[in-house]
């Protein structure tokens, strides 16, 4: 059976929902009749609006964070039901800008993938080395304790709404892609993991996705690597040609 093959734009915090709207008109009949997942994770004032746009099409709206409560007096916050409401069928959980810029741990992040799947949200949970930890040859640790903290407790039976995204901190943003051997070595410990706490079928149905300086140019060689199921995009996903590109690309390997 061939790969579902996924690919996520990571939008972050860039376009109106204007633009937004009209992105996904450019896009849709740029990718018509493909066959792999595609998802658009939005900043929350664009989701209702681009749900609606890409409703005829095989995109599909997520949001770029949430909340762990169900509700309560935390200004500013958003919580699952509310993004499930407006149109959001997954959530991006865990970013490594989210874990540095804005301080969360990976008791935090495991409390936000438990109500996101408890809520019906796909939850995508973005793992990753930085640069220090992968030079003083931390990153076996690293990606087992952010794995196991986050997804320890996860009912077996939710495992089938987990993406996985392997995201080097060093290779988000800085035109550095990891090659794909690097990656694939990434993607075989992340699984490993993975089965340890769902076991190995399972696990083995969990996408593992590939993030960090993802473009056209080099995303057909990764996604070659059986170990990798998909990209996670940023930068070049702001384009909506580019992210057509990154698609068409996959379509192919798969
Ligand atoms: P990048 O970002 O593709 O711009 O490196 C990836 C991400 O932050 O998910």
């Amino acid at each position: 059976m061939p790969r579902a093959l996924t690919v996520i734009g990571n939008w972050k915090m860039y376009k109106t929902s204007r633009e937004a709207a009209d992105y996904v008109e450019q896009l849709a009949p740029l990718i018509e009749g493909c066959t792999i997942r595609v998802f658009l994770a939005v900043p929350f004032t664009s989701i209702a609006v681009v749900a609606i746009a890409a409703k005829p099409t095989v995109i599909q709206i997520g949001a770029q964070n949430m909340n762990d409560a169900r509700e309560g007096a935390f200004t500013g916050e958003i919580a699952a039901l509310m993004l499930k409401e407006a149109g959001a069928a997954f959530v991006l959980l865990g970013h490594s800008e989210r874990r540095r810029v804005f301080g969360e741990t990976d008791e935090f992040i495991h409390r936000k993938v438990l109500r996101a799947l408890s809520d019906d949200l796909i939850a995508v949970l973005c793992v990753g080395e930085a640069l220090p930890e992968r030079e003083s040859g931390q990153t076996e640790e690293v990606l087992k304790r952010q794995i196991e903290t986050a997804l320890g407790g996860v009912p077996k039976e939710e495992a089938e709404k987990l993406i996985l995204a392997y995201e080097p901190v060093w290779a988000i943003g800085t035109g550095k892609s990891a090659t794909p051997k690097l990656a694939a070595k990434a993607h075989r410990l992340c699984r490993e993991y993975l089965a340890g706490l769902f076991g190995k079928r399972k696990a083995g149905q969990i996408p593992i996705l590939y993030g960090g300086s993802v473009k056209p140019g080099n995303v057909e060689e990764l996604v070659s690597e059986k170990d990798i199921d998909g990209v996670l995009v940023g930068g070049a996903s702001l384009d909506s040609q580019a992210l057509a590109d990154i698609i068409n690309h996959c379509e192919k390997v798969q």
